[in-house]
Formats: C-alpha cells, structure tokens, sequence
C-alpha cells in the first residue's frame, strides 16, 4: 500500500532549498497540504527573502499538489503553526529542517555566531514545536522529525555551534517521544548527509551526485507518516544508506569497599576496563528510568560479592 499523506498538514521549515525543498515536493506528492517555510537568507544566516519558498510553492501546485508559503523565521514559530491553521485548520507533522552555518575553530568563534546557531536549529525548532504541540495534543496525534547531524552526534572540526545545537536536539526529540507517547506523538531524529550549498564547497561533485536529497527524503516521509510508532530513534541517512543509532555503554567496573577505595587512584587503575567496549557485552540505552533500575541492579548484583580487591573492585 502506498505511504500517502491525504488530509495530513505538514510544515516543513527551510523549504525553499536543498533536503527542505525535496522533502516539502514528497509530501506534497503523495497528497499531503504543506506548510513551505523558509526565511530565504545566506547559508550563514544573514538576509532574508521570499524567493525560494514562492518557487517551491509554485512547484508544488503545478504539479496539482497544495501548499502555502510561509517566510517568517523559524524564532517567530507561532506565526509557522499559524500559517498552516489558517490555510488548512491544523497542523500534523513538522519537520524542523531549517538550519544555518557559522563554522570556525572554537577559539575564534564569537559568541554571536554561537548564539545564532543555536538559534535557529535549536530554539527556532523548540518555537515551531512548541506552538504545534497543543494541535497535536488534542487530535491526539503529531509526527516530529528534527534534524540532528553527525557533527552533532560525533563532533566536527570547526563546528562547536552547530554541533551542540544539534545534539541538543536528539535530547529534544527524545523528550518529546516520551512525553508525547500516550498521545500518539512521534519523535525521531535523522542526522543526514545530502548535496546542498551546506555540502558543496566540501566534497567533490562525484560524491555529491551520491548523496542527494531525494536518497533522505523517503526515511523522512516514513517517520512522518501514520504507520510509523517508532519513536526517540536517531537514524543516519546518506546516499541510500538508512541506520539506527543507539546509545551505549561498557558494562562497567563496580567499586565497592571503604572510603580509601574511592579515590581517582583507584580509577585509574580501572580506567581501562571502565572504558573497556571488547571483551564484554555492552549496554544499549534507551530511556532514563532503564538506565536507573540498571544501575540499581549492578549494585545489587554486586553487594553478592563481598571482599573488595586491592583496587576497590569486586570483579
Ligand atoms: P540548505 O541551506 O539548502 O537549507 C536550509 C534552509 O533553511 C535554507 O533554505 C534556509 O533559507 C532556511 N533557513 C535558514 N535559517 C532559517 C530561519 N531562521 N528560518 C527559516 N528558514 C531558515 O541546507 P540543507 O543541507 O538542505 O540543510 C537542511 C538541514 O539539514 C539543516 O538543518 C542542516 O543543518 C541539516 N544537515 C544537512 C547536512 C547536509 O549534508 N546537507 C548534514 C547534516 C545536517
């Protein structure tokens, strides 16, 4: 059966270019009434202009699809919701995809271009999610899809805004799955790699050609989509390559003994085995209240054990 959006609203932020715009012609292509946002600026930000979301738009009813522009920062979001309420009653899925660059070494980054960024990914996705929430919340149904990054998740050179911005966002959507789970809310994270002038100064044409935006956009449109319950998930997406990311975590070193035992010396003689991934199975996480009774049973497992080592260990 195929995946169609028939009577879904969906705002798609940054729509006038590159992974936006494919997104916001997908949806709109299987049926879907979009929201087209974008601010219209520089890559870094500065300016602002209509052009691109008209275009898109105009793409979009062409091809017999409906859409409405709308070119208001992503900071003023209520004005976002709004524009979908008044053109078609409410609001079902946002994809919070608009995003700006101000890359520099950390040690010549202003606090401006570290505001900004954060800005616009971080806060400008907490505005728009936050004004849809109540729509979602009484339909009793929302899909949110943000846009993290590997930069985000791994962190990259250069991008100590972006890449805290990003990441901020995984625990934003994993948040918002939680909360928003008894509500049929879901809220998933993809940290991309696709062709756009974000990309094209820094990879060769051949590898872009790989890795365009039409390879994102169906993981996109599936996590949008009513039959997806998947949700808190981070997934890569690049090229035609879809993966999950999980947390994890070593299986540990419990210390249990007297004071003296725990000292930093006693953690450096465990450090490695603490940091240890090899030999021994790891710990997926994937909610806090897990992690806590996961603890919790270490340290009852452990109390089993009752003559620490000499390096406060009982293991
Ligand atoms: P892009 O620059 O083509 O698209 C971003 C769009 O957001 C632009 O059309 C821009 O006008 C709009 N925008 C910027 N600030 C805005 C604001 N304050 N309010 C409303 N619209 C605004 O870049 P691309 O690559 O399509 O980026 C889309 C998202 O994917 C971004 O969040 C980016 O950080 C993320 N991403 C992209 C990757 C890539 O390889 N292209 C890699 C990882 C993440």
């Amino acid at each position: 059966m195929p995946l169609d959006f028939k009577d879904k609203v969906v705002i798609v932020t940054g729509a006038g270019s590159g992974l936006g715009k494919v997104y916001a012609l997908d949806f709109a292509a299987r049926g879907a009434k979009v929201v087209v946002n974008d601010l219209g600026g520089s890559l870094k930000g500065d300016g602002a202009s209509s052009k691109n979301a008209d275009i898109v738009v105009a793409e979009i009813k062409a091809a017999g699809g409906q859409a409405v522009a709308n070119y208001d920062n992503v900071l003023d979001g209520a004005n976002i919701v709004k524009t979908a309420v008044e053109a078609f009653g409410t609001v079902h899925v946002i994809i919070n995809n608009a995003g700006i660059l101000r890359d520099s070494a950390f040690k010549n980054m202003p606090e401006k271009d570290f505001k900004l960024v954060l800005d616009v990914h971080l806060n400008g996705a907490y505005k728009v999610t936050k004004a849809a929430w109540p729509y979602f919340r009484d339909q009793k149904y929302g899909r949110i899809v943000n846009t993290a990054s590997p930069a985000g998740l791994y962190g990259n050179f250069g991008q100590a805004n972006y890449a805290t911005a990003k990441l901020a966002l995984v625990g934003f959507a994993e948040t918002l799955a939680k909360e928003g789970a008894k509500y049929n809310i879901r809220a998933n994270v993809i940290a991309p790699l696709a062709k756009s002038r974000m990309t094209e100064d820094l990879l060769p044409p051949d590898v872009l050609e790989k890795i365009l935006p039409e390879k994102v956009s169906p993981l996109v449109q599936y996590l949008a989509h009513a039959d997806n319950q998947t949700s808190g998930a981070i997934f890569e997406v690049a090229g035609g390559f879809f993966g999950q990311v999980k947390w994890q975590r070593s299986s540990g070193q419990i210390f249990r003994g007297d004071e003296e035992t725990f000292t930093p010396e006693a953690i450096l003689n465990q450090f490695d085995s603490i940091m240890d991934f090899g030999e021994k199975p790891f710990n997926v996480k994937t909610s806090y209240p897990t992690q806590v009774s996961d603890y919790l049973s270490i340290l009852e497992e452990s109390k089993k054990v009752t003559k620490p080592n000499p390096q406060g260990n009982t293991k």
